[in-house]
């Protein structure tokens, strides 16, 4: 495997005809980004060329949230990309992606304004740059996109079309734990009780008209909240539907 840190250092121009696969990351890889990878040597074929890059975008990291924080394994995610049959690793630093003047984005102006473009507002932009810089440096033939964040997927191939990226964008349907939760590189934040919690929050706001007044997880004597499910949990919740106010709770083994 190939591990290149600069632009410069991808070769322009000839591979040789081999064909080559791209998966765009932030790392941290886990489960999902795997079968991203596989599907991506699926796609490449045994002649081709896997590459994965690896870059926590600055672009698309809204003020005050957690880019500082985001998980850098870097030995991990080179060990994952080994194990995982990648053929080039391209892991630049910010330095080498962005001038300190740049002055220059990609602006999807009809997709970005729902879902997760309205929640954070730049977020597209950021993405939509940095694939695009991905895409010009990689010159890939073919990139593996998952499902997950089925709006970016969707940017994405608005963005190869509307500025006539001769690459193929491959959807990966969603990578999920055995609990149903979508594998994440932010799930290492999630403690236990926040994991379940979310879970049922996430159920209960399928239904319809229902609103989650509160959902938590104590102490079946002392009501006090716990981090972890232990033997005496109860979980207590509220829900509204409509105007009507419901509570409900579970003993948990
Ligand atoms: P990141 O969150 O690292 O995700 C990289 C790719 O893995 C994305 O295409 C994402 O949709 C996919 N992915 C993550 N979790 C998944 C899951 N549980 N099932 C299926 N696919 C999953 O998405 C980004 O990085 C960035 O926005 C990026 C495209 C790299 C641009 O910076």
């Amino acid at each position: 495997m190939r591990i290149i840190t600069t632009v410069d250092g991808i070769e322009s121009g000839q591979r040789a005809g081999r064909r080559r696969v791209l998966v765009p990351t932030m790392g941290a890889l886990h489960k999902a980004h795997g079968e991203l990878i596989r599907v991506a040597r699926e796609h490449a074929g045994q002649n081709g060329e896997v590459a994965v890059s690896i870059f926590v975008n600055p672009l698309q990291f809204e003020p005050g949230s957690d880019y500082e924080k985001y998980p850098r394994p870097e030995k991990a995610d080179e060990d994952f990309c080994r194990d995982a049959d990648v053929d080039l690793l391209f892991r630049p630093a910010p330095g080498e992606m962005y001038s300190k003047d740049r002055s220059v984005f990609i602006d999807e102006s009809a997709l970005s304004s729902t879902l997760e473009g309205k929640s954070r507002p730049g977020h597209f932009r950021g993405v939509c740059t940095v694939v695009a810089k991905l895409f010009n440096i990689l010159s890939p033939d073919a990139a593996v996109f998952g499902e997950k964040d089925f709006q970016q997927l969707a940017i994405v191939h608005r963005m190869v079309r509307d500025l006539n990226y001769k690459i193929d964008i491959v959807g990966v349907p969603t990578v999920r734990e055995d609990d149903g939760v979508a594998f994440s590189s932010r799930n290492q934040y999630l403690n236990k009780e926040e994991e379940i919690l979310d879970l049922v929050r996430e159920m209960i706001s399928a239904a319809p008209l229902a609103q989650v007044d509160y959902v938590d997880l104590v102490d079946a004597e002392t009501l006090q909240q716990l981090e972890t499910v232990q033997p005496n949990s109860l979980l207590a919740l509220a829900v509204f539907f409509g105007k009507t106010r419901l509570i409900d709770n579970i003993r948990l083994p």
